[in-house]
């Protein structure tokens, strides 16, 4: 292993990349900011069995993909593998449901899964995900879907498709379960191993499998829409009906589950056409349970969780992301000795107004100087010569007009008016 190879599924955010990611930040703060869900930031790890519990042991997430390690006081802890678990464990431990609901809370941050990189597909990621908790309201649902549809449109996304389901709750998914262990059992021996595990302990889990042969099986199998009790099948109607109300348009997908216990209810996610086999570019749905399961008192919530990586790779494939890259507000050329002293105090002076300044740290000649500006796009060049310095004064050249003028040092006001920023 060479020290300057990254682990695999990871990825640097360099300069060029990262400004591309600021800026979807910015727009995730201001959607946020609409929808009224204020951040929580939680821990990138967490006691393993926040997990085992809460997205449940017979997951694909729980069973093969979590970081899970030994601290040196003998804990186990899991590196976060999505951020709706962690964001219920600090709901509870702050007591943030006291006061008026639902409450909405948003998160952005790595989650780590040991999954088989490929494009779209690593093993650190980024989310960023909002969860309403303490109503059942189905238009709560909707919001869900609405609020990242607004962020991948704002970013000028296009080609995407909402996937809709509702799985029902633990009353009417008994008799389902039974209904699926009954039409899998004969085919048990055709099952992939995992399958084959989890076909009496959880039986849903094995709608999500991915394996070719498990899936030809998956196709004939009952679809939970049909055994939804009255209660469910009312929500998921109201549901339906308020995104036709707010005109979202979706695709009812009876065969999504989804990779996590603890849904209940509607679920969905959103599909790229640009991106290959990895085409989520978020996910979620409600869970009714989980406050509960985690040791709070029961409380209904849903969520939804967007891949920031998966949703800039589909904004790049559609040249949808531009870096507005613009150049410091002043170069400032010095000779060395004393011009170098003179500019470097300018600079310190003009970075404490806020002003992005730069100027020479390898001996360039003026010339290379000059060269160095231009190639940084600067919109001034400051030219400390020896004959301005003994008048206390400096050359401004503007860089796009190429018009010079000579500024006194000791109005600092005047300089700053011509770089373009009040003086603070
Ligand atoms: P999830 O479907 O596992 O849901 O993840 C949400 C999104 O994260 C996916 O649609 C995908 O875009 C991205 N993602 C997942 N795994 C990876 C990976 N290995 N590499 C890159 N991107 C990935 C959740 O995590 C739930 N907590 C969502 C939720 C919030 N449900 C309710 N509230």
């Amino acid at each position: 292993m060479a020290l300057t190879s990254k682990p695999r599924g990871t990825n640097d955010l360099i300069p060029g990349e990262i400004e591309l990611w600021q800026q979807l930040e910015e727009k995730i703060r201001v959607v946020c900011h609409a929808y009224g869900y204020q951040e929580l930031r939680t821990p990138m790890f967490e006691h393993t069995e926040l997990f085992q519990r809460g997205i449940g042991d017979a997951t694909d997430i729980v069973e093969k993909e979590m970081y899970t390690f030994l601290d040196r006081g003998e804990r186990s802890i899991t590196l976060r593998p999505e951020g709706t678990a962690p964001l219920v464990r600090a709901y509870i431990e702050n007591n943030l449901g006291s006061g008026a609901l639902p409450v909405k809370l948003y998160y952005y941050g790595p989650m780590f899964r040991y999954e088989r990189p490929q494009a779209g597909r690593y093993r650190q990621f980024t989310q960023f995900g909002c969860e309403a908790l303490g109503s059942s309201d189905p238009l709560l649902d909707v919001e869900a879907i609405a609020l990242p549809l607004e962020l991948y449109k704002t970013c000028g996304l296009s080609g995407f498709e909402v996937e809709l389901n509702s799985i029902g709750c633990p009353a009417c998914r008994s008799s389902y379960r039974e209904k699926l262990v009954q039409f899998f059992e004969p085919h048990s021996d055709s099952l992939c191993r995992s399958c084959r595990d989890r076909l009496h302990r959880n039986p849903m889990r094995l709608l999500d499998c991915k394996v070719e042969s498990c899936q030809r099986i998956i196709e004939d199998a009952p679809v939970i829409t049909e055994h939804l009790c009255g209660d469910c099948a009312d929500h998921f109607a109201q549901v339906r009906q308020y995104l036709d109300e707010l005109q979202i348009p979706y695709n009812l997908n009876p065969r999504l589950v989804r990779g996590f216990d603890y849904y209940t209810r509607t679920v969905f996610e959103v599909v790229s056409s640009e991106l290959g086999s990895q085409n989520a570019i978020g996910g979620g749905g409600r869970y009714d349970g989980l406050v509960e399961e985690v040791g709070g008192k029961p409380t209904p919530a849903v969520g939804y969780a967007v891949g920031v990586d998966r949703l800039l790779l589909a904004l790049k494939s559609q040249n949808k992301l531009q870096v507005d890259s613009t150049g410091p507000s002043a170069y400032l050329v010095h000779f060395g000795g004393n011009t170098k002293l003179k500019a470097a105090r300018v600079a310190h002076l003009l970075r404490g107004k806020g002003l992005w300044v730069e100027l020479d740290h390898m001996d360039r000649s003026v010339k290379a100087q000059m060269k160095q500006a231009n190639r940084l796009d600067s919109k001034y060049v400051l030219v400390f010569g020896e004959e301005e310095l003994r008048n206390n004064q400096v050359v401004v050249k503007n860089m796009q007009d190429g018009a010079e003028e000579k500024v006194a040092l000791d109005d600092m006001g005047q300089l700053t008016k011509i770089l373009g920023v009040c003086a603070k």
